[in-house]
C-alpha cells in the first residue's frame, strides 16, 4: 500500500463530503455500538493485537495514520501502549467517535493520539483515522500534556445548555480559518476563561481571565488547513477536526474544540510532521 498520496486524497475528500452531508440517523447507530467499538480500539492500543478488532471491522475498512493510508499492523495501533488517559466523544449523526489518548508513563514510546472512528450503515467500522504525535511532533511532551489534561473539566453539558452541532462546527472552522482569512477570528466565539493546549504548551494559568487569543495567527495569508474531517459531540460541546496543516510541513494535525454556553473554553492540538522535527 504505497501509493499514499493519491489514495489518501481520495479518501480524505470522501470523508470531507461525509462530514458535510446533512446528518441522517442510522437505525443501527447508538451509544452501545459506539462505546463497544471505542473500547475495542482502546483494548487493541493496549494489546497491540490488531486481529482482535476483526469482528467489528467492515471488510473494506481503512486505517489512516497521520494522513496516510497504511497497513494497520505497521501502525501505532500495533505498538502495545500504556494508556494513561483517554476520553471518547460521540457523534450519533455521523455514527462516529473521537478518542483522545495519552501514553506517557512508558518513556520509550510516548504518544499523544487522536482517533476518529467511523461506522458504516451496518454499524461496522469503516475507518480508523489517527493523528499520532510523538517525539519530534510540535511542542511534544506527553508527560506535560497529561499533567494539564487531567486538570481540565470535560463534563457532560446539561440538556438545555447544549450548543447545536452546526454552531460547534462553525466555531471550530472559524478558528481553523484564521491562517488564511483575515476576518475569521471575528467569527470565533472566544470565551473567558479559555485555555489552549498546543502539543504540551499550555496557555492557561488557572486564572478567571485566561484567554486563547494570545498567539493566534497574525499572518492571514498562509495556506488553509485542508481536508478537514469532523467528529461533533453536542453533549460534550466539542468538535474534533483532523486536517493537513499545510503551512507547517504539510503536517498531520488534530484540533479539538470545546464550547461552553456558546463560547470557546478549550483547544487541544496534536501536530505530526512526517517523522521529522516540526518547524515553522
Ligand atoms: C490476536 O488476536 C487473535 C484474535 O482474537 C488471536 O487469535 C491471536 O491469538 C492473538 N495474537 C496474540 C499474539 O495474542
Ligand atoms: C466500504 O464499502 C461501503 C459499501 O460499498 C462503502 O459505503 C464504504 O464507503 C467503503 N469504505 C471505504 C473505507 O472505502
Ligand atoms: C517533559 O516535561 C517534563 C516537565 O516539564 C520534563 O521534566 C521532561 O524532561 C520533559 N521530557 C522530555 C522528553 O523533554
Ligand atoms: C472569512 O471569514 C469570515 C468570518 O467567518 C467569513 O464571513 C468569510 O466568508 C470568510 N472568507 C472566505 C473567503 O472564506
Amino acid at each position: 500500500m504505497c501509493s499514499f498520496n493519491l489514495k489518501t486524497s481520495i479518501l480524505l475528500v470522501g470523508l470531507t463530503s461525509l462530514a458535510l452531508a446533512a446528518p441522517h440517523k442510522r437505525a443501527t447507530c447508538d451509544r452501545v455500538l459506539l462505546v463497544e467499538a471505542a473500547d475495542a480500539y482502546l483494548d487493541t492500543i493496549r494489546s497491540g493485537n490488531v486481529s482482535t478488532l476483526t469482528p467489528i471491522l467492515a471488510s473494506n475498512w481503512t486505517y489512516t495514520e497521520n494522513n496516510k493510508v497504511i497497513d494497520a499492523t505497521t501502525g501505532v495501533i500495533a505498538k502495545s501502549l500504556v494508556i494513561d488517559h483517554s476520553r471518547t466523544n460521540y457523534d450519533y449523526a455521523q455514527c462516529a467517535t473521537y478518542t483522545e489518548l495519552i501514553s506517557a508513563s512508558d518513556a520509550s514510546k510516548p504518544f499523544v493520539i487522536g482517533s476518529q472512528i467511523r461506522h458504516n450503515d451496518d454499524g461496522k467500522v469503516n475507518s480508523i483515522d489517527i493523528i499520532a504525535s510523538t517525539t519530534n511532533s510540535w511542542l511534544f511532551n506527553a508527560t506535560k500534556t497529561l499533567s494539564y489534561v487531567v486538570q481540565e473539566r470535560w463534563d457532560t453539558i446539561p440538556e438545555g445548555k447544549r450548543d447545536k452541532r452546526e454552531a460547534i462546527q462553525a466555531a471550530g472552522d472559524a478558528y481553523m480559518d484564521m491562517w488564511s482569512n483575515a476576518t475569521a477570528h471575528q467569527a470565533v466565539p472566544w470565551g473567558t476563561p479559555c485555555t489552549r493546549l498546543e502539543g504540551s504548551a499550555y496557555t492557561g494559568k488557572g486564572a478567571a481571565d485566561d484567554s486563547c487569543q494570545p498567539g493566534i495567527p497574525s499572518n492571514h495569508n498562509q495556506k488553509p488547513n485542508t481536508h478537514r474531517r469532523y467528529v461533533i459531540d453536542e453533549e460534550m460541546g466539542s468538535v474534533s477536526i483532523f486536517c493537513i496543516w499545510e503551512h507547517m510541513m504539510n503536517a498531520a494535525d488534530s484540533h479539538e474544540f470545546r464550547l461552553e454556553d456558546g463560547k470557546l473554553r478549550y483547544v487541544h492540538t496534536m501536530t505530526e510532521c512526517g517523522g521529522k522535527p516540526c518547524k515553522l
